[in-house]
């Protein structure tokens, strides 16, 4: 095995990283994760190493973009696994604040995005982006890298952060991520871990039946009947639940009852308690 990556577990010395790095003439990538390191994650690391000398590997598992009830506390947490992970990759260092770090006694700034966060994953989970966009911030600036790369499965939380680095002009290239699935195409997830085998079995349901709602819409379907259908589709499966299919806008994420040319599919359902994210583009043929 490769030897671990550096650990800090404060800003000062990941700035003093930085800034040594940065006088070498080196460019910094920066890759936010929560931890529970699987290959979706990995390859997030391979994709930004194209980019920049230097890729750092944030793990901080937050609590403020986590709701009540949610899994905050139970969230995996294997950093040893996960530094050993990393060793097989570029990354040349890991930031793994504490929360007082990232949250200090009397810290009271929000970040909170407008606009795109007021439907799908906004209305599902109130505040979570708000958690997510003050956290990113934070990481952006503590760590002032040139590139950052986040996931697409979490198309709408890849929408937020560009938007608000747009909106605050910060100085960060925001790069996507292809998300990376399982041999059965369910998209890889740290909650995927969660399920039993038979729920395992059920959440391989949830791209196929996505795909074929691609198909059906990009062959002319209309988007309100393919949802419909998907949703019916997915309970039949076995999903306890299905929070959202909705097809949308790409960029603006507001719903599309016409496809014309590209759009976006957007779903979460739930088995035993988890709530499984995919999402896939529609590519209408002129
Ligand atoms: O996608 C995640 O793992 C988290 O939402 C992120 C971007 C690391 C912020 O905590």
């Amino acid at each position: 095995m490769n030897e671990l990556p550096r650990v800090v577990r404060t800003i000062t010395a990941l700035r003093q990283f930085v800034q040594a790095s940065r006088a070498e003439g080196k460019t910094i990538g920066l890759v936010p994760t929560m931890g529970a390191l699987h290959h979706g994650h990995l390859s997030l690391i391979t994709e930004i190493s194209k980019h920049v000398d230097l890729p750092i590997v944030s793990i901080f598992v937050n609590p403020t973009q986590f709701g009540e009830g949610e899994d905050f506390e139970t969230y995996p947490r294997e950093e040893q696994a996960d530094l050993e992970k990393l060793a097989e990759t570029d990354t040349v260092l890991v930031y793994a604040p504490d929360a007082r770090e990232m949250y200090p006694p009397g810290d009271s700034t929000t970040v909170s995005v407008g606009g795109i966060t007021g439907r799908l994953e906004g209305t599902a989970r109130p505040g979570h982006f708000d958690g997510v966009a003050t956290v990113v911030s934070k990481l952006l600036l503590q760590c002032q890298p040139d590139a950052a790369i986040f996931g697409e499965k979490d198309y709408q939380q890849l929408a937020v952060i560009r938007q608000f680095v747009r909106d605050l002009t910060v100085p960060v290239d925001i790069l996507g991520g292809p998300i990376i699935r399982e041999t059965d195409g369910l998209a890889a997830s740290s909650r995927n871990a969660y399920l039993s085998e038979a729920g395992r079995k059920v959440a391989g349901q949830l791209n196929v039946i996505l795909a074929r709602l691609v198909a059906e819409v990009a062959a002319g379907s209309s988007v309100k009947h393919a949802e419909q259908t998907a949703t019916d589709t997915l309970l039949a499966a076995g999903f306890h639940a299905v929070d959202y299919v909705a097809v949308v806008d790409p960029a603006t994420l507001e719903p599309v009852t016409v496809v014309n040319r590209s759009a976006r599919v957007l779903t979460v359902a739930r088995i035993e308690g988890v709530r499984l994210l995919d999402n896939m583009a529609i590519e209408v043929p002129r």
